[in-house]
């Protein structure tokens, strides 16, 4: 299991980095737009503390031909560049093409089996079903995590499950135990995740009970 952290922000990403549990980074559109002015370098920042894990960047043209094309520089922004292209009808050729030149592409706004079916079937790298927006209009985002790992499996596809949009730690928590094989979270729930009432009494108690021995150097 691997966790990606899904921001643009360098300042978490500088932090987390170092600690060895980032596996990768998820961008978007809107993720970036509330860091900087100048994507592109911001970007070749991401990759180069990241190297050489992933790197999700998400493509901004609309027509099929521009962003065949932006999928083509924006792969060449680094080595780690992973190209983010939407689940979209007037980009299936466009994914094909990339995928028979070898360009990883993440499959992002996936929202239900068939259309991961459609897109393991083009060869994607990965698939980003969006657990959080599927929960907000009252579907059921961690059943299509569950629907996504049985047709996988059951077909042999080699693409992966990015799950993606988790809003909280029970998101989390269920991504894991429906099998995906990526999760992708805000820094903040790492962070929560990490903090247990049980952990910081434990450490007090010892705490407390070795300052009784008044012992200067230990070992
Ligand atoms: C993933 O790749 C997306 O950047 C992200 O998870 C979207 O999450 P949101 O639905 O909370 O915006």
């Amino acid at each position: 299991m691997n966790l990606f952290l899904d921001t643009a922000n360098l300042s978490d990403i500088k932090t987390w980095q170092p600690t060895g549990l980032i596996d990768g980074i998820t961008t978007n559109p809107s993720l970036l737009s509330k860091e900087t002015t100048n994507p592109t370098a911001h970007l070749r920042e991401i990759c180069s503390i990241m190297h050489p894990h992933d790197v999700s960047i998400e493509v901004t043209e609309q027509e099929p031909k521009a962003v065949y094309e932006q999928a083509k520089k924006i792969a060449g922004l680094a080595k780690n560049v992973i190209v983010k292209i939407p689940c979209h009808v007037d980009y299936l050729s466009v994914i094909k093409q990339l995928v028979n030149e070898n360009i990883k592409i993440n499959i992002t706004l996936v929202f239900s089996l068939v259309q991961g079916l459609l897109m393991c079937k083009l060869g994607v790298y990965y698939i980003s079903p969006f657990i959080g927006r599927l929960d907000d209009i009252d579907s059921d985002g961690i059943a299509l995590i569950e629907q996504l790992r049985h047709m996988i499996d059951f077909y042999g596809f080699e693409t992966k499950i990015l799950a993606a949009s988790i809003r909280h730690i029970q998101h989390l928590h269920d991504s894991v135990q429906a099998g995906a094989d990526i999760a992708t979270v805000p820094s903040g729930i790492i962070k929560t995740a990490m903090a247990h009432p049980l952990t910081t009494q434990g450490m007090t108690q010892f705490n407390a009970d070795w300052q009784k021995l008044g012992i200067r150097q230990f070992p």
